[in-house]
C-alpha cells in the first residue's frame, strides 16, 4: 500500500481509459470515452485506450475519437481482436501486457491510474473495481462496495432510507418470488397503486424499464425487465420534476463538493418518461437545464441531500444523484449513479460547467483524486 503514485512528480502519469464493456450500455460507454479522450490534457497525461469487447475481452483500442462518437450510422462498438490485453503486476509495476496465440507476450508499459468509463453491470457495479483492487492498481471513482450498492436499485434504497433520505414506495422482487408465487407479487404491486415502474434491479440508461398503468400490462413488463436482471424493483410512480446534482469527492478530508442542481424535462407527449430514446437517440426529446429553476431554499436542500446520498453509499470520485421534486416541495431520491453519463454533453459535466468547473478541469481533478488516493480496502 503506497501513499503516492511514484510517477506523479516525474513524467506524465499514464492513464488507461477503459471503455465499452459487457453491459447493454456498451455504446454509451464508447461515446463517453470519445469525450474524455478528446478533452484530456495530453501534455499532462499519457493516454492508453483499452476497449472491452462485449465478450469481455480487453483489446488495445483506437485513440481516434471519431470512431467512438455517436455521429456514425451504427452505434460504436469495441471489436474483438486476436490480441488480448491484460493488466499484471510485473517487477512492482502495473504493466499492460498484450498476448496473442503462439507469440511472445509484449509489454505495453506501466499504468499509473485506470479511468473506468464503464456504465452498468461489469463496470459500474464493483466488479472491475475488485479486479483493480486485486492488482493494487489506482483507479478513478467509487470502490467495490459503493459501486455495487449504487448499481442495485434495491440495496441503494435500503442504504438511503437508513441515512434518512426520502425514498418512494417500492417492492423488490426476486427470481424465486416471481417463479414460485407471481400472484403474491401482483398483490404487492396492487398495494403500491398504478402506475408503477418495473425495473431490472441492476441496469441503467432506462434499459428494461416500463411504466405500467394496469395489472394487465404487468407480466409483459416483468418479462421485459427480467431480460436484463432476474432481480427486479417495482416502484410506485412519483409525480415530480427530475432534479439532479453532480457530486465530486473533496480533496483529502474535505467534504464532497456538490454542483448546482440541474433539471431534465422530457418533452410532453413523445415519451412516457426519460427512456433510452429520450436519453440518447432523439435530439430534443429531453431538455437539460442548469441551474434548475427552483427556490433558493430547495436548491440548498437538494445539494445537501446529494452529499448525504454520496456519503451514505460510501462513494468516491464522482456520482450523480437524482431526485424527484414533488409539487408539495418534497425531494424523493430516485438513484445514485457512481459512473454517470460523462460525455461533454451529459448532465454530470454540464452541471459542473454551470457551477464553474469545465470538462477538462473535471477530468484532471478526477485523475488527481485517484492518483493521490491510497490503494487498499475500499
Ligand atoms: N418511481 C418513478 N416514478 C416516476 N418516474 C420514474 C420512476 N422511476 C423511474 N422513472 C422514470 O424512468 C427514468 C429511468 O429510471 P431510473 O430508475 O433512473 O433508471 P436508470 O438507472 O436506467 O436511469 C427516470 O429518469 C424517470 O423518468
Ligand atoms: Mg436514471
Amino acid at each position: 500500500m503506497t501513499e503516492e503514485s511514484p510517477r506523479i512528480a516525474g513524467s506524465r502519469p499514464r492513464v488507461a481509459i477503459l471503455f465499452g464493456g459487457r453491459s447493454s450500455e456498451h455504446a454509451v460507454s464508447c461515446v463517453t470515452a470519445a469525450g474524455v479522450m478528446g478533452a484530456i490534457d495530453k501534455t499532462k497525461y499519457e493516454v492508453i485506450p483499452i476497449g472491452i469487447a462485449k465478450s469481455g475481452q480487453w483489446v488495445l483500442a483506437s485513440g481516434d475519437t471519431s470512431q467512438w462518437s455517436l455521429s456514425s450510422a451504427a452505434l460504436p462498438e469495441v471489436a474483438p481482436s486476436g490480441k488480448t490485453v491484460t493488466l499484471a503486476e510485473v517487477g512492482g509495476e502495473h504493466q499492460l501486457i498484450v498476448t496473442e496465440p503462439n507469440a511472445v507476450p509484449q509489454e505495453l508499459g506501466s499504468v499509473d491510474v485506470v479511468f473506468p468509463l464503464l456504465h452498468g453491470p461489469w463496470g459500474e457495479d464493483g466488479t472491475i473495481q475488485g479486479l483493480l483492487e486485486l492488482s493494487d492498481t489506482r483507479y478513478v471513482g467509487a470502490g467495490v462496495l459503493a459501486s455495487a450498492v449504487g448499481m442495485d436499485k434495491h440495496f441503494m434504497k435500503v442504504v438511503f432510507e437508513s441515512a434518512g433520505l426520502s425514498v418512494g414506495p417500492y417492492i423488490a422482487v426476486t427470481d424465486r418470488d416471481w417463479l414460485t408465487d407471481a400472484e403474491a407479487v401482483r398483490k404487492r404491486v396492487d398495494k403500491l397503486g398504478f402506475p408503477v415502474f418495473v425495473k431490472p434491479a441492476r441496469a441503467g440508461s432506462s434499459m428494461g424499464i416500463s411504466k405500467v398503468d394496469s395489472m394487465e400490462e404487468l407480466d409483459a413488463a416483468v418479462e421485459e425487465a427480467r431480460r436484463h436482471d432476474l432481480k427486479l424493483v417495482i416502484e410506485a410512480g412519483i409525480v415530480g420534476r427530475e432534479i439532479e446534482c453532480a457530486v465530486l469527492q473533496g480533496r483529502g478530508t474535505d467534504t464532497p463538493r456538490v454542483s448546482m442542481p440541474g433539471e431534465i424535462a422530457v418533452a410532453a407527449g413523445e415519451h412516457q418518461f426519460y427512456d433510452f430514446a429520450a436519453k440518447y437517440v432523439e435530439d430534443g426529446a429531453a431538455a437539460l437545464s442548469c441551474p434548475a429553476d427552483m427556490p433558493d431554499e430547495a436548491i440548498a436542500r437538494v445539494r445537501e441531500l446529494a452529499a448525504v446520498a454520496f456519503d451514505a453509499v460510501g462513494a468516491e470520485g464522482l456520482s450523480r444523484v437524482d431526485f424527484f421534486y414533488t409539487p408539495a416541495g418534497e425531494l424523493v431520491i430516485n438513484e445514485i449513479n457512481t459512473m454517470p453519463g460523462f460525455t461533454p454533453k451529459s448532465m454530470y459535466p454540464q452541471m459542473w460547467a454551470a457551477s464553474g468547473l469545465a470538462y477538462g478541469e473535471l477530468i484532471d481533478e478526477l485523475i488527481h483524486l485517484a492518483l493521490t488516493r491510497k490503494t487498499g480496502l475500499r
